[in-house]
This record gives C-alpha cells, sequence and structure tokens, in this order.
C-alpha cells in the first residue's frame, strides 16, 4: 500500500486506463507508427521478436498478427500490463513469452538471441547512462544482421530537458481534448518524474558507439515529438 492507502495495483489499474485511453485516441500516433512498423517488417520470416517495455501489445500484436512463425518475447517491470499482454497475443496466430523484469536487467543477463528488438516508448524512462548500456546489450542480443527499432519520445535539438517537457505539456493541454483535468494532472505527475528524452542525433551516436552498423532516423509524428529510428547490426 502507498502512504495515502491506495494500494500499487490501483494505482497502475488508474495509470493503465488513461494510457489506453491515450492510445485509443491515437494521441501518440500509435496507428501510423504500427502502420510504419508493419511495412519494416514485411516479408520478414521467421522472426525472433524482443519487445522491451511491451505494455499490453495492442500495436505489436498486430504488426505481426498474420506473419508467419513469429515468436514474440515481451518484457515489461509490469505483471499487470504483462498478463494483458497475454490475453492480447492469445488472440493471434504469434507465439507469445511474457517476461516480467526490468528492460536493462534482462538485456544484461545470458539469453537468446533475436532477429528484431523493438522498444516503444519505455527508452525514454532510462536516464542517459543507462541508454548506452541498453544499445550495448540490445547489440549483443541481436542475432547477426538483426535490427533494433526505437519509436519514443524524443527531445528537439539544442532544447534542455525542463523546456522540451514543457512544450510536451503545452502540446498536450492543447490537443489531448478527450482526457480530464484530473487525467492530465496524473499524465503531468509522470512525465515530469519519468521521462527523459534524448535528442535523435544522440540516440544515433550510441547506437554508433555501441558498435552498430548503420543507424537511420526512419520517421517523426506529432511535430517531431516522436521518433521512429532503426539500427542495424
Ligand atoms: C508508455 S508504455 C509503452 C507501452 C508500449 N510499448 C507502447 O508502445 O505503447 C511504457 C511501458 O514500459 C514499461 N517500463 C518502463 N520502464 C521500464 C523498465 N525499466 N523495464 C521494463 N519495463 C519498463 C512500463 O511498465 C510500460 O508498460
Amino acid at each position: 500500500m502507498s502512504e495515502v492507502g491506495i494500494s500499487s495495483d490501483a494505482i497502475f489499474t488508474e495509470q493503465w486506463a488513461i494510457y489506453r485511453k491515450v492510445i485509443d485516441c491515437d494521441y501518440m500516433s500509435h496507428v501510423e507508427i504500427a502502420g510504419r512498423l508493419a511495412t519494416e517488417v514485411a516479408g520478414c520470416s521467421p522472426l525472433r521478436v524482443l519487445d522491451l517495455g511491451c505494455g499490453d501489445m495492442e500495436v505489436t500484436s498486430k504488426v505481426f498478427d498474420g506473419i508467419p512463425e513469429v515468436s514474440l518475447t515481451g518484457v515489461d517491470s509490469s505483471g499487470m500490463a504483462l498478463s494483458k499482454a497475454e490475453d492480447m497475443i492469445a488472440k493471434t496466430s504469434i507465439r507469445g513469452m511474457f517476461i516480467e523484469s526490468d528492460l536493462l536487467a534482462y538485456l544484461k543477463n545470458e539469453g537468446p538471441s533475436f532477429d528484431l528488438i523493438l522498444a516503444g516508448f519505455s527508452l525514454h524512462h532510462l536516464q542517459a547512462g543507462e541508454k548506452q548500456e541498453f544499445f550495448n546489450a540490445c547489440s549483443k542480443r541481436l542475432a547477426e544482421s538483426g535490427r533494433l527499432l526505437l519509436f519514443d519520445c524524443v527531445r528537439p535539438p539544442g532544447l534542455p530537458r525542463s523546456v522540451t517537457l514543457q512544450r510536451y505539456l503545452d502540446w498536450i493541454e492543447s490537443e489531448w481534448t478527450e482526457m480530464s483535468l484530473r487525467e492530465k494532472e496524473q499524465i503531468r505527475h509522470h512525465i515530469m518524474t519519468s521521462d527523459f528524452p534524448e535528442e535523435n542525433t544522440h540516440l544515433l551516436e550510441m547506437g554508433k558507439t555501441a558498435g552498430f552498423q548503420t543507424q537511420e532516423f526512419l520517421e517523426e509524428w506529432d511535430s517531431g515529438v516522436h521518433s521512429l529510428l532503426s539500427f542495424t547490426r
């Protein structure tokens, strides 16, 4: 129980309901991101996919459903998110496996190789040093010619974190019209305490430092606050 007497499950359930509403309203461009991911993976089969910070897998389950011989390993620190992901994957042709773990701890342990690693709106929760460790570990966990696809909140060039987050909150205030005042306050609290977005160029440099052969900016959405980057081993 938290100090105000609300169980962590109750807090998670409320926060997850808010994030589901954001996805359902498509405020973070999940529909277009899923479309672009589907284009990127078209024709790739068989495929061993690792989804880091997978949440309930609403988006990734759609991208891979119907592609033959896809095995999808979802890692998330939230057991409740994973149980929702398990329900989601059960409705698809995908073989799923679900691991409750910190994503960096999972990557740094010995384990299987993957053809594709996805990280969607999860990397920005890590600090800069941890992000470099993330790229290093992804490079080691990918099979030869394997690929990392990263879609996330990013920081515009040259802007400090405080200004970046304030701009993001201003954008939410004007565009996310279906969210209630209470929901927006919870989102604001989450962003101010947990979001550490990096510039695209810094993420691409981290990939290079980790030894990826190619580092590529693919597309951006929502006036550049959300990006898709690709790294090939
Ligand atoms: C904003 S949601 C993104 C969910 C989904 N990937 C998507 O694209 O919509 C972030 C997810 O990352 C998980 N997460 C955040 N930090 C994590 C960490 N260090 N290790 C594992 N999971 C983490 C959260 O529990 C949550 O499910």
